[in-house]
């Protein structure tokens, strides 16, 4: 099994300090930093984009951006998320009919492609070949749009679906994820962990990551 990625969601930080909050995650033992880029269109919300993200890029050059693309045209952002510094660019299958082009301009670029569904979205839209052609599978087990929300404990069961299929791929999960559940994660077959509010929240977010990486590691 894969071993565990932790990925701290910086819509819970302070947007304020963007930089000094991701670099406090780094220093904190995470893995990745999760990106949440939202348009308005796919989801009502707005967050960033590429403007920002360089910025981050520029004030902590070693960080692992895993850009989670809320977007209604993932293709249209790729070269400029790629020229951000993204290294993951992971977009929903549910906004494009196209995702082998989507995917191989993503590569083209440089970066690892991820594909997540949605929690209305079944797994089965996940053939073989899609599963196969992509470097990560996000399960949302929250609706996106916002941070903050009731981890959907359902959802897992795709989880364990994809993981039977896709045995040595990163599965990631995000959405109300923290202590309580990444056990429940880990034991459907998630690798990944994205978690906000449950590490940006704590108190001891060193211990909340560590936490999470031993639901996945044991
Ligand atoms: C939701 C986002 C998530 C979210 C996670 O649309 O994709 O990454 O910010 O935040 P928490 O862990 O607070 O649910
Ligand atoms: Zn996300």
């Amino acid at each position: 099994m894969s071993k565990a990625i932790i990925s701290p969601s910086v819509l819970a930080s302070d947007l304020s300090k963007l930089s000094d909050e991701c670099q406090r995650m780094i220093d904190n033992g995470c893995d990745w930093l999760h990106m949440d880029v939202m348009d308005g269109h796919f989801v009502p919300n707005i967050t960033m984009g590429a403007p920002i993200l360089s910025c981050v890029r520029d004030n902590v050059p070693d960080i692992f951006m895993d850009v989670h693309m809320m977007v209604s045209d993932p293709l249209k952002w790729v070269p400029e998320i790629a020229q951000a510094g993204g290294k993951s660019y992971t977009f929903h299958y549910e906004a494009t009919s196209d995702h082998e082009a989507v995917i191989s301009s993503i590569h083209s670029h440089g970066m690892k492609a991820g594909l997540a569904i949605s929690p209305d979205t079944p797994s089965s839209v996940i053939t073989d070949s899609l599963g196969n052609a992509v470097d990560l599978l996000l399960v949302m087990t929250v609706q996106p749009g916002k941070g903050g929300q009731k981890f959907i404990a359902g959802c897992l069961e795709k989880v364990t679906e994809l993981r039977k299929r896709f045995p040595s791929k990163n599965i990631q999960v995000d959405g109300g994820v923290g202590s309580g559940n990444a056990c429940q994660c880990a034991a459907a077959g998630s690798n990944v962990l994205v978690a906000g509010t449950a590490v940006f929240g704590s108190q001891d977010p060193k211990k909340t990551i560590q936490e999470l990486r031993t639901a996945v590691d044991g």
